[in-house]
């Protein structure tokens, strides 16, 4: 246990430099200071189980794109199994259920694999200046207990700026209800950061990768921990 421990520091202080490309050049974001060679390379840790929920009620959805694009940072950075919930589709299940045990098992594999998750991405887009009703009532569902410690990156996509604190002002209070550790840098995006549902916008580029970045250190705690 001592040694894992020496190891791990080593691990931190001998961190390089990553390149993470993305399709175009004009889209080069680069996140320093994690490989995910680094954190495997001794077999100290497991791969981190992510869980992220997209509230996006359409296809395609700017919610579920922004979402994909936080997952492709993350797993670029560390061993991780990831799994996406899409809202949308779960929407005829989830709103004709007013109790767990009503729920099918589509919708209750979902509410179990966010309560079985070491980390959350979740990711909104803004109705009528907050969440989605549907996202709400997903989490609803999850036990009240089972979120306690999980780190939870936060995003949320609008038509405009106008309600980007709904990060800090609708987000942040529901996962806080949760005990969750909701994470300080979260990502808002508005419609026009994208072009056919792929993000375009350097400046949003940018502040997914520093979330990403900032977000990594309570990642590895998480899995580390388990
Ligand atoms: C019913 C509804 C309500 C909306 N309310 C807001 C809002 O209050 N503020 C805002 O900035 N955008 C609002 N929008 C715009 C969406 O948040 C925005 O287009 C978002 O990118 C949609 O994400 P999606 O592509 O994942 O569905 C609303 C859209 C719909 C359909």
């Amino acid at each position: 246990m001592l040694r894992n421990k020496t190891v791990r520091v080593r691990a931190y202080v001998e961190l390089t430099t990553v390149q993470v490309q993305k399709k175009a050049p004009s889209q080069t974001v680069r996140i320093t200071g994690y490989h995910k060679d680094h954190f495997m390379k001794d077999n100290l840790t497991r791969p981190l189980h992510l869980v992220a929920v997209s509230g996006g009620m359409q296809r395609p959805s700017k919610a579920a794109a922004l979402t994909g694009h936080l997952l492709e940072l993350i797993v670029d950075a560390l061993q991780c199994e990831q799994h996406m919930i899409e809202l949308g589709l779960l929407a005829p299940q989830l709103a004709g259920a007013v109790s767990r045990s009503q729920l099918p098992d589509a919708a209750e594999r979902a509410l179990a694999a966010v309560e079985q998750a070491d980390a959350l991405v979740v990711t909104t887009p803004v109705y009528r200046g907050s969440y989605t009703g549907l996202f709400k009532h997903f989490f609803d569902f999850v036990h009240q207990d089972a979120l306690i410690d999980k780190p939870v990156l936060l995003a949320a996509v609008g038509g405009s700026e106008r309600h980007a604190l709904i990060i800090d002002h609708q987000l942040r209070p529901l996962f806080s209800f949760f005990q969750a550790r909701t994470l300080p840098l979260g990502v808002y995006a508005t419609d026009k950061d994208f072009v056919d549902y792929r993000l375009q916008d350097d400046a949003l580029m940018q502040r997914a990768a520093l979330a990403v970045k900032r977000a990594l250190p309570f990642f590895e705690l998480t899995r580390g921990a388990a």
